[in-house]
């Protein structure tokens, strides 16, 4: 039954698949998956630019053996301001009114969320449970959207900083993807509403 089905539905979207393997991404930056038939334009779970995706038989993750103290120190700072801004952009995803603020909101604190766990995975630490953050998102949206971009802005900085105090190319590298993308957080956040 299910595989008639299955079939059916191929037979049916025959044109849409013709020419179009499925194909299995990895990204480097989280270690998360994506399956499709081509490679998205950054990975949908952190928002690693499209470079750190690569087909599943070729991936590794971006990983240093040993963390020097500096190193640590500024990934513990990483993920106290990724916590933080997850929880914030949570609670403004609540608390609008604005069908698009909201969307906007929801995707970034995933993609923040994604950015604690994988500092965690760096850290050989499991995520601590945190609201910090929550309780910032105030009634305007105008107001909310100009504090995230603050914050998107000091992350960018902080990120900077980190990168070139890494001794790690591994942790360089993973500091100039964060980089990137909190710079492309920076350029939606600038967009309005
Ligand atoms: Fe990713
Ligand atoms: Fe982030």
């Amino acid at each position: 039954m299910i595989e008639n089905l299955a079939k059916e539905e191929f037979e049916a979207r025959k044109d849409y698949y013709r020419g179009c393997d499925m194909e299995v991404y990895r990204c480097r930056i989280c270690g998360e998956v994506y399956i499709g038939t081509e490679k998205p334009g950054s990975c949908p779970f952190c928002g690693a630019h499209k470079n750190y995706l690569v087909v599943a038989n070729e991936w590794n993750m971006i990983k240093a053996t040993s963390l020097s103290d500096v190193s640590r120190k500024n990934l513990q700072k990483a993920l106290e301001l990724e916590i933080d801004n997850t929880n914030f952009y949570r609670g403004v995803s609540q608390k609008t009114e604005n069908i698009y603020v909201e969307g906007m909101f929801k995707g970034l604190s995933k993609v923040e969320r994604e950015h604690a766990s994988t500092i965690c995975k760096h850290l050989g630490i499991t995520k601590p449970e945190s609201d910090v953050g929550f309780d910032k998102a105030v009634e305007s949206d105008e107001e909310n959207i100009s504090e995230s971009n603050r914050r998107e802005k000091r992350a960018v900085r902080f990120y900077l900083e980190a990168r070139n105090e890494a001794t790690e190319s591994e942790i360089k590298e993973f500091f100039k993807a964060l980089m990137e993308i909190e710079s492309d957080h920076i350029r939606l956040t600038e967009q309005g509403i």
